[in-house]
């Protein structure tokens, strides 16, 4: 664990505690209430995340500058990124756990470690506002209980490191459910994969080539300075040198652009579209395939079907937002009932539900929220799903199975197990895509995070006998 040594610059004071404010609220979101950072990050916060003082009210979040805004942030993605091992050094300094009332200082004092550990910050100043942040938050007793235990730190920092280090959960800073199942699933890109979770993904573009072609469109991003360079393996995707917020990006409100890691985008090139097919995208939201399905082919009759009301209104926005359209379904996937017209289809993408392990480096609250009791009921989840669709599709159709999951269960082992019951083709990426691509699977194709500028993910294409 090493800083860096470069001072972060200060704008003010106020602005900064500001900042902090609003990152604890989120954390304490995360952390205590089992919020993901995506639906903290789209909404406002709610009164329990706001901690006792209420001191981060909306306005408070909206009223910060871009720069503080980026900062909160940074403190966000980094406390919970590396939540595992601060909570390790926290238990070493503390002598008793908190009381539930409190445990809103024990992320303040991750939030603080977070600073010390990994950021550019001054020590005194971290350590000067995390007691700062006691009063803010109405705790004012704990001012110096907050004061003691980061200086503690700073004190003991060496040996308190190297007590942990042998601990796998310190190490890579993951639960241990995880690391066994990528140590048992990966046992030689193990170490690779989990380092690679930890690291920040690249911002990546897909074009609207309907719109605009990827190379006029870097014209533009060069025009506003923003360096991009195209994705080696995706052919609609351009990856930014450094990322930006989405209003930044040239016609992004008319729809010449969505943001997609490149790894999902090869879903398209399986699907084998082609102008007056039938398709069916049966977990749609919030829309990133539904959507590049559409921009590939705009002449398929589209049926996307999505289980959550809230999600779907976001591939409305996203299909409005690109100027596309299709038959939009609020349905279980599973209750055939409730929205087949029993006309069967030609293709057919289940981007399944799953443990979203491919993507912890830009989710990385999964390392806290999820369970291996979740493995265990998105495995069978995903084995339905996939059964169920299969007999809407006609012989000689194709279906894409996705994940952005990283265990084999979920993924190559779900798709041997369904092969057993059901004989069907395996279907293979075009020639000058596959061969840029190392797949680590001999059924579909499984990408691990930071292979290829890509995200950890899985997809599998199967032609239905005639
Ligand atoms: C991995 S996401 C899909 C991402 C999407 N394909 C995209 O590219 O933007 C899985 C989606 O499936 C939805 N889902 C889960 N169970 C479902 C079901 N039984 N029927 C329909 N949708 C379901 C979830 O709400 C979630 O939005």
């Amino acid at each position: 664990m090493s800083k860096p040594s470069q001072q972060l610059s200060k704008s003010n004071n106020q602005a900064v505690t500001a900042a902090r404010l609003v990152a604890f609220s989120w954390l304490v979101g995360v952390i205590i209430h089992g919020r993901s950072i995506n639906e903290l990050l789209a909404a406002s916060p709610k009164k329990e995340d706001c901690a006792s003082a209420l001191s981060v009210t909306t306005s408070g979040i909206a009223s910060l500058e871009p720069q503080q805004r980026a900062f909160a942030k940074q403190l966000l993605f980094g406390t919970v990124r590396h939540y595992h091992q601060l909570k390790g050094i926290l238990d070493q300094l503390l002598q008793k756990a908190f009381k539930q009332k409190d445990q809103d200082l024990s992320v303040l004092l991750m939030m603080g470690l977070y600073q010390l550990s990994y950021l550019s910050t001054a020590d005194h100043a971290a350590l000067s506002q995390s007691v700062e942040m006691t009063r803010k938050i109405n705790k004012n007793w704990a001012s110096g209980l907050v004061n003691g235990v980061l200086r503690q730190y700073l004190r003991n920092k060496q040996s308190i490191e190297q007590q942990l280090s042998s601990a796998n959960t310190f190490r890579y800073s993951h639960p241990n459910w995880i690391i066994n199942q990528i140590q048992q699933d990966w046992p030689v890109q193990a170490d690779q994969i989990l380092q690679a979770n930890n690291q920040q993904g690249p911002m990546c573009l897909r074009i609207n080539t309907q719109q605009i072609s990827r190379k006029d469109y870097q014209v533009q991003l060069s025009d506003l300075n923003l360096e991009s360079k195209p994705h080696p393996v995706a052919q609609d995707a351009l990856l930014l040198t450094k990322a930006c917020d989405v209003v930044q990006l040239p016609g992004f409100n008319q729809g010449l652009v969505t943001v997609q890691d490149a790894a999902p985008q090869l879903v398209v090139e399986l699907l084998q579209l082609q102008p007056g097919l039938r398709v069916l995208d049966g977990c749609a939201a919030p829309g990133g395939k539904t959507t590049h399905i559409l921009q590939r082919q705009a002449d398929v009759s589209l049926v996307s079907v999505e289980l959550s009301k809230p999600r779907l209104q976001k591939i409305r926005h996203t299909l409005d937002r690109m100027g596309f359209d299709c038959d939009l379904k609020c349905a279980d996937i599973l209750q055939q009932d409730d929205w087949w017209d029993g006309k069967a289809f030609d293709r057919i993408l289940i981007d399944v539900p799953c443990t979203a392990t491919g993507v912890i480096r830009r989710n990385p609250d999964i390392k806290i929220h999820r369970t291996k009791q979740d493995l265990k009921n998105t495995v069978a989840l995903q084995q339905k799903i996939l059964h169920s669709v299969w007999s809407l599709l006609k012989p000689g159709g194709i279906l894409v199975y996705a994940t952005c999951s990283l265990f084999k269960q979920e993924n190559e082992r779900q798709m041997h197990q369904f092969l057993q019951t059901n004989p069907a083709e395996p279907v293979v990426l075009a020639q000058h895509l596959a061969t840029q691509l190392v797949s680590h699977s001999q059924l579909g194709y499984q990408i691990l995070p930071g292979e290829f500028e890509m995200d950890g993910f899985y997809l599998c294409a199967l032609k239905k006998p005639q």
